[in-house]
């Protein structure tokens, strides 16, 4: 069982973290909790999911895709399973930063495999990044990614 204070947890961090990204694309959000935690702190979210049933909030009911305009300055997925690897190469396609807590594997990956091998693939696209965790049950761990800067 997943703990259930991921949302707030993932929300604190983020607007820590990133705290001039306003716009957030929230990819695999489910019934858009994450979408409500980060609304609540002043950012404006979109909510990607396939699923028919959810919260109030700003919710794109779809497949997320490398194909969608890129209108945010971050990219998140809790918990996102098969959309994860997603997250990144969009993140790494579109130059944005991005966070993940990663959880299933899209591959059965076992989740320590899973966690470098996502780690490995940001950085083969270009990205830079560090790992926190955040102070809960389960799957807590959080993959950052960064756009480094431009070289000279
Ligand atoms: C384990 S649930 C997590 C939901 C929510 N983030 C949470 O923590 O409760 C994974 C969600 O990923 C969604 N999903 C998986 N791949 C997706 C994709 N490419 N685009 C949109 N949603 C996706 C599923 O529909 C499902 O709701």
């Amino acid at each position: 069982m997943a703990d259930k204070r991921r949302f707030e947890l993932f929300a604190d961090l983020l607007v820590t973290r990133f705290p001039h990204a306003t716009r957030i694309f929230d990819v695999a959000g489910g019934m858009g909790r994450l979408n409500e935690a980060l609304t609540q702190r002043g950012r404006v979210v979109t909510t990607f999911d396939r699923r028919h049933k959810h919260l109030p909030v700003t919710f794109a009911e779809r497949e997320f895709t490398l194909d969608e305009p890129a209108q945010c300055e971050l990219v998140v997925g809790l918990h996102a399973d098969g959309a994860t690897r997603v997250i990144i190469e969009y993140a790494a396609r579109h130059r944005l930063p991005f966070a993940v807590v990663p959880c299933c594997s899209d591959n059965s990956m076992p989740y320590k495999p899973w966690m470098k091998h996502l780690t490995a693939l940001a950085v083969s696209l270009g990205l830079s990044t560090d790992e926190v965790a955040l102070p809960m049950e389960g799957r807590a761990r959080v993959l950052v990614g960064t756009v480094p800067p431009a070289g000279p």
